[in-house]
């Protein structure tokens, strides 16, 4: 029984990017070849001196779920789409987010071409560079850390923060008027806790893949690259288990997170709530990213009863199964009510007020990773008030959508108030990105905003 259903399972879960061949991805770290050295260098020098429908149901199941793929796989750079949006997910992600210091557009031009080739090269398996760079009397142009390793599967997915098109009331790089309508700020929502040292950013990476180091490595690199134009505004590392094929990987709170998602396999339904269509303008093919932060509090949530804990999330937290059912994959029965006439699942569980079913059919793409940022004082609010070191703990939430406001911000403001998981997650810190459309070869990232 469970066989068939992981079969079942399995078969809706699809590889959405293919694989390049490893052979041609091996790392060669001192070999000459055109690359970003240029950048590099620059870096080095700027571092040395101090530098309302009917609810549709479109979903599917665990869509992004990790697969089998070859750890020594690469994924292709260049195409309609960025990379890591609808990727299979791997098993760890680095997330940066910069602030722009530099202080003309064409400095972000060169910045954007500098980290798309470095990127391109990256995903490859490649140091950030070809130049040569074994010269004893000068740095080493690559870290190297990542040498002897396979590309992991790494993607490196880039998003533009509202900061680009307008900060303190200036149009810094005359972009305020392309900035487009979807693109709102976001607001703030009840029971937020952002910390402006781990909130916003005018640019942002997310570095994914299955060998934590590769992600690492690819994000310092590209720092690095950035430092004459950008510094670093906050990072967050996240890692996701390697549950086998067909499961759904648990949250920190021990749930199956990952059961319903937007299809990663139906074009259709990502061009409905994934891809910006041609009201976005340059956006056509991007997408609107949100990644923020939830602070979980494990001591007071391991200190709930199993069933509030199920009231909570609304499904059971050993087989995954909508409240009152047996089946992961079975639709969510909301209507379903026990013998006294009561809702199975509360009117403020999560997955009610997450469901499509609640909210008009708007639908989000998930893909969030979870993190342990070690201990920290907390002095609680909850029986027995205890103040002490508490594990910094909790979910990098991670989702992509068409339009914000018909996303995440709808789906959110109602959550936020009424959502029983609010006792137990805190927002501390993150941000809404414009992740532009993919760069075919020759072209780079954002160029039909900063070019346009
Ligand atoms: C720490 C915070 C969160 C935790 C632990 C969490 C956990 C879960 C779990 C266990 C499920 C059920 C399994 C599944 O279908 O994937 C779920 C579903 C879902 N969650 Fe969350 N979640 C969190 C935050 C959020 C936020 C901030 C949003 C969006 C505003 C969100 C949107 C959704 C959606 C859309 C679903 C699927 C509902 C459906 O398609 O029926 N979650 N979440």
């Amino acid at each position: 029984m469970i066989d068939d259903q992981n079969k079942g399972q399995a078969d809706r879960s699809v590889q959405t990017e293919a694989l390049s061949p490893a052979g041609g991805a091996r790392r060669r770290f001192l070999t000459a070849a055109a690359g970003v050295a240029g950048a590099v260098a620059a870096a080095q020098t700027a571092s040395a001196q101090g530098g309302g429908a009917k609810p549709a149901r479109s979903s599917t199941h665990a869509p992004l779920k990790p697969t089998a793929a070859p750890a020594a796989a690469s994924l292709p750079f260049h195409g309609a789409h960025q990379q890591g949006i609808i990727t299979p997910q791997q098993a760890a992600v680095y997330f940066a987010a910069f602030d722009i210091t530099a202080t003309d557009r064409a400095d972000l031009v060169r910045l954007m071409q500098a980290w798309t080739e470095a990127a391109a090269r990256l995903t490859e398996g490649l140091p950030v560079t070809g130049e040569a760079s074994d010269d004893p009397a000068k740095p080493a142009l690559d870290s190297g850390e990542v040498a002897g390793l396979p590309p992991a599967r790494l993607t490196l997915t880039f998003g533009f923060g509202p900061g680009l098109f307008e900060k303190d009331g200036k149009d810094r790089f005359g972009l305020a008027a392309r900035r487009p309508e979807a693109f709102v700020d976001l607001p703030h929502f009840p029971g937020d806790q952002l910390i402006p040292q781990r909130t916003g950013g005018d640019l942002c990476i997310q570095a994914c893949a299955d060998e934590p180091q590769v992600a690492f490595h690819a994000v310092r690199q590209l720092t690095r690259i950035a430092l004459p134009y950008a510094a670093t505004r906050w990072v967050q590392n996240g890692f996701l288990a390697g549950y086998a094929p067909g499961q759904t990987p648990r949250n920190l709170m021990g749930f199956k997170d990952g059961t319903l998602n937007v299809a990663a396999k139906d074009p259709a339904a990502l061009d409905q709530y994934v891809w910006a269509g041609k009201e976005g303008g340059w956006m056509q093919g991007g997408t609107y990213m949100v990644a923020r932060p939830v602070r979980m509090a494990l001591e007071h949530w391991d200190r709930m009863n199993l069933g509030f804990q199920e009231q909570t999330m609304g499904r059971h937290k050993r087989s995954g199964a909508t409240l009152g059912g047996t089946d992961e994959f079975a639709p969510l029965a909301l209507n379903a009510v026990d013998k006294d006439g009561n809702p199975l699942t509360p009117e403020n569980a999560h997955v009610r007020l997450a469901a499509p079913e609640s909210n008009d059919g708007a639908q989000i793409l998930r893909r969030g990773y979870s993190y342990d940022n070690g201990v920290s004082f907390v002095a609680e609010r909850w029986p027995p008030w205890r103040q002490g070191m508490e594990m910094d703990a909790g979910l990098l939430f991670v989702c992509y959508q068409r339009d914000p406001r018909t996303g995440f911000i709808k789906l959110f403001e109602r959550m936020s108030r009424f959502d029983m998981l609010n006792q137990f997650v805190t927002h501390v810190g993150g941000g809404l990105f414009a992740a532009p459309p993919g760069a075919e070869p020759g072209r780079y990232l954002g160029e039909g905003l900063l070019a346009g």
